[in-house]
């Protein structure tokens, strides 16, 4: 009988040293493959006589069953330790800190002008919008405005090249063209259709958007927001009006004790006209509501002027209503404490890291800084 310990101590050694699968493979096909030392045993049988082939065949098979058993064992071991690498490799590690998450801040400008909608939405107004570039006729000629006053001026107001048909387009300088908008039928198409907001009266609507003037110092800049209001029944008076914005000013504050005044003034487009201040307390370089013996300005309004029901279709002897305009930067300084309006639009990430708002906050007006 030959002697095959030999071959098989050393195909054993060198399966169990195979560092690898495919190193595993190569032991697999060089002993039992095809081409093979231990199938070329197995062949070299056939040529055996009957007596040498009764020892050797069961010699020879024993062996390849014994190597066979062995890579197999070895394959076992070396995918489970590959898994057991794999594994270790992609550890998670739950005790490491969470990486930081940049979230972007609602701009506090959006965010009070999202209180005062929600407010007034809360008394029954309605949202209508109007375009930023504005004709002529929207901005002053349908609020009545003279043929020569000052807003009317280059110094006061962005006008636009002058188009083929020769008319000057404007940035428009307050959101009133909205009550235009929203009380003429006929309107003359600027912008996109979706600025077609005309209603019948009874109207009840605030308007919100950005408005542009010449004008940069710490309370005020080129670009700035109002929110436009508009009531139009057929008994209203000045005294809803009052009420309505007292109403307003003791929410958006949050205080029962703000105190109001009504200052007569003057705009074209109402009659009688007001502006509204609150009194606060400037004393600590901040500004405080409900205390204090100053007092700022926060808002215009009056009666609608007879001229523009007219100029919008709408019989001055059948309905009567009040307007408002209100600062939003204005408010959002006073409420938040921010002492320079020019800040608001630097577009300084920082500014917004420290005043911005969580765009997941709790959709209640009345709820603060978050
Ligand atoms: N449009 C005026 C302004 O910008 C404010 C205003 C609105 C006044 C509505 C009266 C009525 O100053």
């Amino acid at each position: 009988m030959t002697d095959h310990s030999e071959l098989e101590a050393d195909l054993s050694a060198q399966i169990e040293a195979a560092a690898d699968l495919e190193a595993l493979e190569g032991l697999r096909v060089a002993a039992l493959g095809k081409a093979g030392v231990v199938s070329a045993l197995l062949r070299s049988l056939g040529q055996m006589s009957p007596e040498a082939r009764k020892t050797e065949g069961p010699a020879i098979n024993g062996l390849r069953d014994r190597l066979t058993a062995k890579i197999g064992a070895r394959k076992a071991a070396l995918e489970e330790a590959a898994l057991e690498a794999e594994l270790e490799a992609g550890r998670l590690d739950l005790s490491l800190p969470a990486p930081p998450r940049r979230r972007g801040q609602v701009h506090p400008t959006l965010q009070v002008m999202d209180e005062m909608i929600a407010i007034f939405a809360e008394m029954g107004f309605s949202v209508a919008e109007g375009p930023d570039i504005e004709d002529d006729f929207h901005n002053f000629t349908a609020l009545n405005f003279p043929p020569r006053h000052p807003a009317r001026e280059m110094h006061d107001t962005f006008f636009l090249k002058p188009g083929a048909d020769g008319e000057r387009k404007l940035l428009r300088t307050h959101t009133s063209p909205i009550q235009v908008r929203v009380m003429r039928r006929t309107n003359v198409a600027v912008g996109a259709p979706q600025f077609e907001v005309f209603q019948d009266p009874p109207i009840r609507i605030v308007g919100p958007g950005r408005v542009y003037r010449c004008d940069s110092d710490a309370t005020h800049t080129p670009m700035f927001h109002q929110l436009e209001g508009l009531v139009i029944d057929k008994a209203i008076h000045m005294g809803h009006l009052k009420w309505t914005l007292d109403a307003f000013v003791r929410r958006f504050f949050e205080a029962d004790n703000v105190v109001t005044r009504f200052r007569p003034h003057h705009f074209p487009f109402t009659e009688p006209s007001a502006e509204m201040d609150v009194q606060c307390d400037r004393s600590a370089g901040q500004v405080k509501i409900g205390a204090g013996s100053d007092w700022l300005e926060i808002l215009g309004g009056g009666m609608v002027h007879p001229n523009i029901l007219a100029n919008c279709g709408l019989d001055p002897d059948e309905w009567q209503g009040f307007a408002f305009g209100l600062g939003v930067d204005r408010l959002a300084m006073l409420k938040y404490g921010m002492p320079d309006l020019r800040d608001f639009f630097a577009a300084d990430v920082r500014w917004l890291g420290h005043y911005g708002f969580s765009a997941f906050a709790d959709p209640n007006p009345a709820s603060g800084l978050s």
